[in-house]
C-alpha cells in the first residue's frame, strides 16, 4: 500500500469511530483534533509494521486509529495554555481556542479512555490474548511511566537552570515524550502480527531511534520552518525557553544527532531485512524537511 491509501484508510476509520454523541460539545472537541489533516504517520507505522511483519493489515486498524487518538489527546493537552500555550495546531485554531480550555481539558481525557475501548470493541480478528498484549502495550505507554512522564519532564524543563545533567535529560524526556507513541505503534503492529521476540526487540529499538530522531527535526524546525509547511507557531521553544536539542546543542550539532539516529534506523532496517518503501519514505522525508 501507498502512503496516501494508507492515510485514506485511517481517515475513513477515524471518522467512522467517532459519532456525534451526547453530549455534542464533547464528542465535537474530541472529532475536532483527530480529524484535523495530520501526517498519521503514528497509524501508518503500526499498520506497515504489521504488514512487513506478515500480518493483516486490516487486524490493526482499530490499534493503529485508536494510537492517532492517543496522540490527538497529547496535543489537545500540549497545547493548552498551562502547557506551551499554543494557538494553531495543524494549521487551524488549537482545540481550545475552538471549544474553551474547560471541554479541551475533557475531550483529552475522554479520548484517553475511548481510544482503548476502539481496539476492544472492534479487534474482532484478534485472539484475546493478543489484543490484552495490545492493550496493555497502550496502558504502558499512554500513562504515567510512558508520555506523560515525557511531558512532565520537558514542563519542568522549561525555564530550569538548576538541571544537573541536560544531555541525559534531554534524552529522557524525548524518548517518551516522543519515542513511546511510535513504540506504540510499532510494538501493537509487530504484536498483532505475531512477531517473535527478536523481530519485536528490533522494532521497539528503531521506533525508538526514530521517535528521537523526529523530534529532534520538530525541534530544528522550530527555528527553521514556517507556519505555512508546519500547520503551527514556529519559534515558540526559544519564547518559551523550552530543553530541546537546538537549545542545548546548537542548530548545526542537532542536524548531526539527527542525522545519525536517522543512519541508526537505516541500519536496523538492513541488518534485520526489513523491506519497506514506507519506512524508507517516512525517513527520507525527515532528510528533506530539514534540508540535512
Ligand atoms: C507533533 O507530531 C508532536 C511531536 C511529537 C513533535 P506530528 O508532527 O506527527 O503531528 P501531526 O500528527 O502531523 O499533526
Ligand atoms: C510534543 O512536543 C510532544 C507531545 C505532544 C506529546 P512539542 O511540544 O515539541 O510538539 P509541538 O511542537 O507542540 O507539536
Ligand atoms: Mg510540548
Ligand atoms: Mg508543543
Ligand atoms: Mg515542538
Amino acid at each position: 500500500m501507498k502512503m496516501n491509501d494508507y492515510i485514506k484508510l485511517i481517515d475513513d476509520k477515524l471518522n467512522e469511530y467517532i459519532q456525534i454523541e451526547e453530549p455534542q460539545t464533547l464528542f465535537k472537541s474530541m472529532k475536532y483534533t483527530v480529524t484535523l489533516p495530520g501526517k498519521r504517520l503514528r497509524p501508518v507505522m503500526c499498520l506497515e509494521t504489521c504488514k512487513m511483519l506478515g500480518g493483516e493489515i486490516e487486524d490493526a486498524i482499530p490499534t493503529a486509529c485508536a494510537i492517532e487518538m492517543l496522540h490527538a489527546q497529547t496535543l489537545i493537552h500540549d497545547d493548552l495554555p498551562c502547557m506551551d500555550n499554543d494557538d494553531y495546531r495543524r494549521g487551524k485554531l488549537t482545540n481550545h481556542k475552538v471549544f474553551g480550555e474547560a471541554i479541551a481539558v475533557l475531550a483529552g481525557d475522554a479520548l484517553l479512555t475511548f481510544a482503548p475501548q476502539i481496539i476492544s470493541k472492534y479487534s474482532d480478528n484478534l485472539s484475546p490474548v493478543t489484543k490484552m498484549r495490545v492493550l496493555n502495550e497502550y496502558f504502558n505507554y499512554a500513562g504515567a511511566r510512558g508520555v506523560i512522564a515525557g511531558q512532565v519532564v520537558d514542563i519542568e524543563s522549561e525555564n530550569n537552570p538548576n538541571i544537573i545533567n541536560k544531555e541525559k535529560t534531554l534524552e529522557y524526556l524525548h524518548i517518551h515524550k516522543t519515542s513511546d507513541l511510535f513504540q506504540l505503534a510499532m510494538r501493537t503492529g509487530a504484536i498483532i502480527a505475531d512477531a517473535d521476540d527478536d523481530k519485536l526487540n528490533a522494532v521497539t529499538q528503531f521506533a525508538k531511534d526514530f521517535g528521537l530522531a523526529f523530534q529532534i527535526a520538530d525541534d530544528i524546525l522550530d527555528e527553521t520552518s514556517t507556519f505555512e509547511q508546519m500547520g503551527k507557531t514556529m519559534g515558540k521553544d526559544k519564547e518559551e525557553n523550552k530543553l530541546t536539542y537546538v537549545s542545548l546543542y546548537g542548530l548545526e550539532q542537532a542536524k548531526c544527532k539527527l542525522s545519525c539516529k536517522l543512519s541508526d534506523c537505516r541500519d536496523i532496517m538492513g541488518k534485520q531485512n526489513f523491506n519497506s518503501k514506507i519506512f524508507n519514505e517516512i525517513i527520507e522525508q525527515i532528510f528533506e524537511r530539514t534540508g540535512i
